[in-house]
């Protein structure tokens, strides 16, 4: 976030602020590194004058997923759920992503430890998401080929909250043919458990979200896995003929505080969390009784 500086005044042609404390011009400072109340401190030495220099540096630091597994089922034939645990900076992310992590911890305490599973089933709980899927894509490639080849499937859940909710699966098969291109074989028959549950159990129609990149699924795709799951929309604004089909409000946007403050505990439809999250369960028993239809 930019923080707002009192006296400093950013000279950009250097890269360097040359700030004349007690100027009573404000500056925005492009990094987040710098406090507001830094800089406030700052111009409170009204009259003295100083060089600032603005020195990007690479961090590292030491950040956790949470991986959590049933002590029953077959361990070369995982069934793989994951979320993202953290938000943007800017708000406190409660439908991104509170709403999909909330979601599976509850179906992880639901599942408990009976009765057995056939298919083991993994929580992953992703740190680093909104800084480019960064939990996600290491846990993946930390995995061993061999370990790869035991995730059976991938299920995603990033926004299954949104105020102004659409019903979305991700289009394992293209069927629209636009976008983004097709996920791993067996993909398309995930999508379908989705369309078939949604329709047949909650009445709902659910439409295509392209495999854009923009979450954790990225890398199990990238890696030949297959992969689906769902989610109620972000920044695109909802047509008439959704809000015709799902309720809600045309012309705004499925989620108008995607990434902002107000992403709030009020930012809940909690219709469309609740027939989402019977969505994750229906899925889940699904494939930890068996993944035959995705994996042949
Ligand atoms: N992954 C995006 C984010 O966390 C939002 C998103 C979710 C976009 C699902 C498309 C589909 O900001
Ligand atoms: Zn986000
Ligand atoms: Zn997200
Ligand atoms: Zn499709």
């Amino acid at each position: 976030a930019a923080g707002a500086i009192g006296a400093i005044v950013y000279n950009n042609t250097d890269g360097a602020l040359n700030g004349t404390l007690g100027d009573p011009a404000v500056a925005k400072i492009p990094t987040g590194g710098v406090t507001a109340a830094a800089g406030a401190q700052l111009a409170t030495l009204g009259g003295q004058s100083v060089t600032l220099e603005l020195r990007a540096f690479q961090e590292a630091r030491t950040s956790y997923n949470v991986i959590a597994e049933t002590k029953t089922g077959r361990k070369d034939n995982v069934v793989m759920l994951g979320s993202h645990l953290d938000s943007v900076p800017a708000g406190p992310g409660i439908n991104d992503n509170g709403s999909g992590s909330a979601t599976l911890l509850e179906t992880a305490l639901q599942l408990g430890s009976s009765p057995k599973v056939n298919n083991a089933v993994r929580f992953g709980f992703w740190s680093s998401e909104e800084f480019g899927l960064i939990g996600s894509t290491y846990y993946v490639d930390q995995l061993s080929f061999e370990q790869q080849l035991d995730i059976a499937l991938y299920l995603n859940f990033d926004m299954i909250g949104s105020p102004n909710a659409g019903y979305f699966a991700y289009d394992g098969d293209n069927s629209d043919g636009v976008g983004a291109g097709p996920g791993p074989y067996g993909s398309a028959q995930i999508e379908k458990t989705f369309v078939d549950f949604m329709q047949a159990a909650r009445g709902v129609s659910l439409e295509g979200t392209d495999f854009t990149g923009r979450s954790d699924y990225g890398e199990f795709i990238a890696v030949g896995i297959p992969a689906g799951g769902l989610d109620t929309g972000a920044e695109v604004l909802k047509t008439p003929a959704q809000a015709a089909k799902w309720g809600g409000t045309a012309n705004i946007a499925f989620d108008p505080c995607y990434h902002q403050a107000c992403d709030n505990l009020g930012n809940i439809d909690r219709v469309a969390l609740d027939r989402n999250a019977d969505g994750v369960a229906w899925a889940l028993g699904v494939y930890a009784t068996s993944t035959e239809s995705v994996n042949g």
